[in-house]
C-alpha cells in the first residue's frame, strides 16, 4: 500500500475541507494518507522517508502561500528526492493567485523536493468580501466534482502545472508585504465586551498570537489567517478601523466549512 503525508495549513477550515475530502478518494485507491496540520508539526518527528508522497496543502494569502507555510517548507530537510503535491484553496479563480506556490516550489526544488502536481481549489472566500450562499455553495460543488479527479491524479503522479505569467508572479511577490502587514494589523483586533474568556482563540491561534485572561492581548505575530474572529463562539472578536472591513458578521451556514462559529 502507498502511503502519502499531507501537510496542512488552513485558517479557517476551507483547505481542511478540501483535504478531507480527498483522503478518503485516495483510500479508495489504497493510498495511505497521514495529514499533519502545520503549526502542530515538528518535522524532525516525522518520519518523512517511509512516504511515497508528500502534499503540502494551504490557503492563498495575498497571492502567495501564507508564511507559516513557507517558513516550514524551508525547515524541511534535504532529501536525495522526494514526489511532492501542492494543494491550495483561493477565493477566487484569477489568473494573478496562479503564481501562489512559486515561492514554495523554489524552496523545495533546492531540497530535492519534486512538485509533479499543483492543484488550487476555488472556496468561499474568508477574507473582505463573504460571498452570498449560492455562490459559496457552487464553489463547494464544483470543488467536490475535481476531487475525485484529483485524488487519482495524486495517487498516479500525474502531472500538474498551472501557467504563472508575468502578472502572477509580480503579485506574489507584491503580496509578500501581506507577511508584514499582517502583523500590524493583527495588532487592531480586539475583544469585545461579549469575550467569557473561555481560551478558545488563544488555545487556537496558529502563531500563538493571543494571550487570554481577564484583558485579551494581541501580540506582534499575527498571521492573518482569520481564525479567531470566526472560531470565538460569542462573536467577540473585532477588527478596529480602517481595518473592520476584512470580517464577516457571520460565518458561511455550510457545516462542514464550520471553523467553529456558529450563527
Ligand atoms: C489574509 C488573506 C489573504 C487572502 N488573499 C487571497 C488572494 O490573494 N486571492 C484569493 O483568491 N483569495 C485570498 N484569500 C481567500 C482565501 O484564500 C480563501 O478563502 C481560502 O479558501 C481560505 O482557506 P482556509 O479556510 O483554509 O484558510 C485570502 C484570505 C486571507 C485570510
Ligand atoms: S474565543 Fe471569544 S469568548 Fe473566548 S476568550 Fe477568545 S474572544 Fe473571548
Ligand atoms: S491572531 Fe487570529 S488571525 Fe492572527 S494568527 Fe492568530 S488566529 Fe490567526
Amino acid at each position: 500500500m502507498k502511503r502519502i503525508c499531507v501537510f496542512l495549513f488552513s485558517g479557517t477550515g476551507m483547505t481542511k475541507y478540501v483535504v478531507n475530502k480527498i483522503t478518503p478518494e485516495l483510500e479508495k485507491l489504497q493510498v495511505k494518507v497521514d495529514i499533519y496540520p502545520i503549526e502542530k508539526t515538528q518535522i524532525q518527528s516525522i518520519p518523512l522517508s517511509t512516504y511515497d508522497t508528500v502534499g503540502i496543502a494551504y490557503p492563498v494569502h495575498a497571492f502567495n502561500a501564507p508564511k507559516i507555510v513557507v517558513d516550514f517548507a524551508r525547515q524541511l530537510p534535504k532529501v536525495r528526492a522526494s514526489n511532492v503535491f501542492l494543494i491550495s484553496t483561493a477565493g477566487e479563480n484569477h489568473p494573478v493567485n496562479y503564481s501562489s506556490s512559486r515561492l514554495l516550489i523554489n524552496i523545495l526544488h533546492k531540497k530535492n523536493y519534486h512538485v509533479f502536481y499543483d492543484k488550487q481549489f476555488y472556496m468561499p472566500s474568508n477574507f473582505a468580501v463573504k460571498y452570498d450562499e449560492p455562490k459559496a455553495e457552487q464553489l463547494i460543488a464544483t470543488a467536490n466534482a475535481e476531487i475525485p479527479q484529483t485524488a487519482h491524479d495524486i495517487a498516479n503522479l500525474a502531472c500538474c502545472k498551472r501557467n504563472n505569467s508575468f502578472l502572477s508572479k509580480s503579485m506574489a511577490f507584491i503580496g509578500r508585504a501581506e507577511w508584514f502587514g499582517a502583523v500590524f494589523i493583527g495588532k487592531l483586533f480586539y475583544a469585545d465586551k461579549k469575550c467569557s474568556h473561555c481560551g478558545i482563540c488563544a488555545d487556537s491561534c496558529p502563531n500563538h498570537n493571543i494571550v487570554s485572561g481577564n484583558h485579551m492581548r494581541f501580540k506582534w505575530h499575527c498571521g492573518l489567517c482569520m481564525r479567531c474572529l470566526y472560531i470565538c463562539p460569542q462573536h467577540a472578536i473585532k477588527v478596529h478601523q480602517p481595518f473592520k472591513f476584512i470580517s464577516f458578521e457571520e460565518w458561511y451556514t455550510n457545516e462542514e466549512l464550520l471553523v467553529g462559529r456558529k450563527k
